[in-house]
């Protein structure tokens, strides 16, 4: 069984996260979409409402399972029996970090490989930041998030 973890803040999982993941379930048995829990950011929702969003927004999909992490990627990874590490790469702007975070995580466990998958080119633009400050300014984000992250975002911003 070919395992991949797609690893990640979450803060909130946009459509670009989704399209990352459907492209892993075609490559792999099982996807375990997983928020790390000791990242440097300030997110604006608590693990729990990140990970209530994720449930919900991956409900439909058979292969994948939903959880969160401490501690380094690949000892996580180890852990569950995962032989891939999924990141997307939306633009060039990225390509540095990414590489950077995936050599040195071959460098801690050579078993792991890092999969760059690049997202459908209507969301390399996207990121969670992006939407959280739009939402925070009533702008409208429903066509760059799932409706249950749009429905919460409101929530969240309507009394900011
Ligand atoms: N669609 C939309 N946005 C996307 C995206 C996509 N397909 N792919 C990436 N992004 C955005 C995210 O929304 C996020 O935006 P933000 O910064 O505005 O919030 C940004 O790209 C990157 O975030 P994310 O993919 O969540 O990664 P991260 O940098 O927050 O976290 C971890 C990376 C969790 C994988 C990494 O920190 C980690 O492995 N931590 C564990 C500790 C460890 O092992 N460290 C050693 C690593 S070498």
């Amino acid at each position: 069984m070919k395992i991949a973890i797609y690893p990640g803040t979450f803060d909130p999982i946009t459509n670009g996260h989704l399209d990352i993941l459907e492209r892993a379930i075609k490559l792999f048995d099982k996807v375990i979409i997983t928020v790390a829990r000791n990242s440097a950011k300030n997110p604006m929702f608590t693990e729990e409402e990140r990970l209530d969003m994720i449930r919900t927004a991956v409900r439909r999909y058979k292969k994948v399972e939903v959880d969160s992490f401490t501690g380094l990627v690949v000892d996580y990874a180890r852990r569950k029996k995962a032989t891939a590490i999924v990141r997307g790469l939306r633009a060039i702007s990225d390509f540095e970090y990414e590489m950077q975070m995936a050599l040195m995580n071959r460098n801690l466990n050579d078993e792991v490989e890092t999969v760059f998958l690049m997202p459908n080119e209507k969301y390399t633009y996207l990121n969670s930041s992006i939407v959280r400050e739009i939402a925070i300014h009533k702008g409208n984000v429903k066509n760059f998030v799932p409706p249950n992250v749009y429905r919460k975002l409101k929530q969240k911003t309507s009394s900011q």
